[in-house]
């Protein structure tokens, strides 16, 4: 029997106080309703529903690129009013599981879990917490079976003292789903039609109801605040960590590491702290990043180092390169192997051949340096005149000395070798000295100013 998955994320989210629909608020650089589909997808269902209303079109547009079914929920009137939106698409035979975008967490196993436990007419997820305040409690009856789910505002002293939650996801056949939600009442003191209320009606008919829960208690944890989305995001920020602890890599301190993308590390990869990493990383073997990085996008190869406050963006790194401390390389940086880019070097849309250096104070965009090329301190590529940029030129093993000026289109021959101080606006022969600086005089007999 096929499957369908709809997700709830309808919601305001008033106690974000934010213009933002919640399920847009991101947790590790992704909106929270991104992490909801990819774990939804994995299960391959015939089709993701998203039931929207607060700022639907927003929401929508984020993931236009998507194949959703997106049913809108015109007035926010509870869970289980927001689900009976979208069952009248559904086959009344095929099964329903149903999530909530504002728990983002949750791993595909635990899904699959789910969805194995739908024969017994209905399967709801269920988690221990140390803490469960906010979440639904589950109530069973002295046989252990669940009863019913009671929400917090609505629970008695007893109930508010149980520890298993209600995740909210469950899965059911649509047409039993229906004829449920079609007798859930709003009386309750959010005057809510809630989803929950399900439960108890399913029980009074003699279903039973299955229960699963997550490997992990982070996995299920719901976002309704700005410290709930800081709490998610650390429980994300630990179970990378974890997983690269345990796949070799060393971290300086694990709680202090963002990962916002995918993060690939080679064998014995070293990470110090407050490093953020996003987008697409790869990181070769014996690769050492220093404390408080930027990497976006960056590949890297083996036995490169990395230091201290340095920014790369969209840059590929060779191997055996040394990088920072506070470095910045932008889109388009290519480093070849043995490349040392020092502290206050910018490096934009240029290809640095293997063993060439720039070690101090330098920019150099839209530039082709060739091999073991000395950058002095201070040496600008002037690539642009206020309308547009032009390419700057460097053979191999070129010297240019300190603070030099390179007025682009320029090209250096291999072997070029320029003094410090100059403005260089015209090609340069191969394996010559050349100087363009003013003359340096002094003036004989001259005396200093006197005060009168
Ligand atoms: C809900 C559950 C609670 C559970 C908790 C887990 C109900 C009644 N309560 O409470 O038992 O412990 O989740 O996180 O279901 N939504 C709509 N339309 C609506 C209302 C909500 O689409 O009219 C969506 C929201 O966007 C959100 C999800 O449903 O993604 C859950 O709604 P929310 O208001 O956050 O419910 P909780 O109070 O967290
Ligand atoms: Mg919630």
């Amino acid at each position: 029997m096929s499957l369908d998955i709809v997700v709830l994320a309808a919601g305001q989210g008033k106690r974000m106080h934010s213009p933002l629909p919640k399920v847009l608020h991101k947790v590790a650089g992704r909106p929270m309703l991104a992490h909801v589909l990819d774990a939804a997808r994995t299960l391959s269902p015939r089709r993701i529903i998203v039931v929207h209303g607060h700022g639907g079109d927003l929401v929508r547009s984020t993931f236009a690129a998507m194949d959703i079914t997106w049913v809108e929920q015109t007035e926010q009137l509870g869970t289980g009013h927001a689900l009976m939106q979208a069952l009248p698409g559904v086959k009344p035979r095929d099964d329903v599981l149903v999530l909530y975008g504002d728990v983002p967490l949750i791993r595909a196993e635990t899904l699959h879990a789910l969805v194995e436990a739908r024969d017994s007419g209905l399967a709801i997820l269920t988690a221990e917490l140390a803490d469960p305040s906010g979440y639904g409690r589950i109530v069973r009856d002295a046989q252990g079976s669940v009863t019913r789910i009671v929400e917090e505002k609505d629970a008695s002293a007893d109930e508010r003292a149980l520890h298993e939650v209600n995740v909210g996801f469950l899965v059911a056949q649509a047409g039993r789903l229906a004829s449920w939600l079609a007798r859930v009442k709003n009386r309750n003191v959010q005057e809510e039609y809630y989803l929950t209320d399900v439960v108890q009606l399913a029980v009074a008919e003699g279903v039973r109801v299955a229960s699963r829960q997550p490997k992990d208690a982070w996995e299920v944890r719901g976002v309704n605040s700005r410290h709930e989305l800081a709490l998610v995001e650390r429980a994300y920020q630990n179970a990378t960590a974890k997983r690269l602890l345990e796949s070799g890599v060393t971290l300086a301190d694990l709680w202090r590491i963002d990962v916002r993308g995918d993060l690939r590390c080679g064998t014995d990869v070293s990470i110090d702290v407050n490093c953020v990493f996003e987008g697409k990383v790869t990181l070769g073997d014996r690769v050492r990043i220093g404390p408080n990085c930027v990497l976006r996008n960056v590949t890297i190869a083996a036995d490169t180092e990395v230091h201290a406050f340095s920014h790369l963006d969209e840059a590929q790194i060779g191997a055996r390169c040394r990088v920072g401390p506070y470095a910045r390389l932008r889109p388009g940086a290519t480093l070849a192997e043995d490349v040392h880019v020092g502290n206050f070097v910018e490096i934009k849309a240029s290809r640095l051949g293997a063993h060439s250096k720039a070690n101090h104070l330098s920019y150099v965009g839209d530039a082709e340096v060739g091999r073991s090329v000395n950058i002095g301190a201070g040496t600008i590529t002037c690539n642009y005149d206020g309308a547009a940029k032009h390419r700057t030129v460097i053979g191999d093993e070129c010297f240019i000395g300190s603070d030099a000026t390179l007025v682009a289109p320029v090209t250096l021959a291999r072997g070029s070798y320029i003094g410090a101080g100059s403005t260089i606006s015209k090609d340069t022969p191969p394996d010559q000295l050349t100087v363009a600086r003013a003359k340096q005089v002094t003036v004989r007999g001259w005396k200093p100013p006197r005060k009168k």
